[in-house]
């Protein structure tokens, strides 16, 4: 999409690259790094956390985004996410994660070197499913 980087959405790329190296990914070796940009530009960052018995496996963006709600957070604008391969885009489950809670969100695809695709979500999921909230 056609989108003009801002300084603070480099940051935000930033801390996603670094909070790769948070991930507990003892299974697959796969890291992958998350930070979203709340209403108040305020960033909050989540990584992966492998279970052995595999299905509690949590993805990086769902660590970031249900960091912030939980901690009563509602609104975010921006996400990006670096995973050890280069433009690792998010699972189908995150699409629909971020798609429900922030269905205009600005989705940076960040590679170790900094450099970045920008999407927006409904780029990336299609014709989602969503209740009007
Ligand atoms: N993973 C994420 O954290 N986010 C994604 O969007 C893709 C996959 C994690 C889950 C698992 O820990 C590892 O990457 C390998 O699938």
């Amino acid at each position: 999409m056609d989108y003009r980087v801002l300084d603070i959405d480099k940051k935000l790329m930033q801390e996603a690259i670094k909070a790769r190296e948070n991930a507990y990914a003892p299974i697959s070796n796969f890291r992958v790094g998350a930070a979203i940009l709340t209403e108040s530009d305020e960033i909050i960052v989540g990584a992966n956390v492998e279970i052995s018995s595999f299905s509690p496996t949590s993805c990086a963006e769902r660590n970031a985004i249900f960091s912030y709600f939980s901690g009563g957070g509602r609104h975010f604008t921006k996400i990006a996410i670096c995973g050890d391969d280069d433009n690792t885009f998010p699972c189908g489950v995150c699409r629909q994660v971020i798609y429900e809670l922030s269905p205009e969100a600005i989705v940076f695809i960040v590679n170790e070197d900094s450099s970045y695709k920008v999407f927006n979500i409904r780029e990336l999921l299609p014709n989602g499913f969503r209740y009007e909230l």
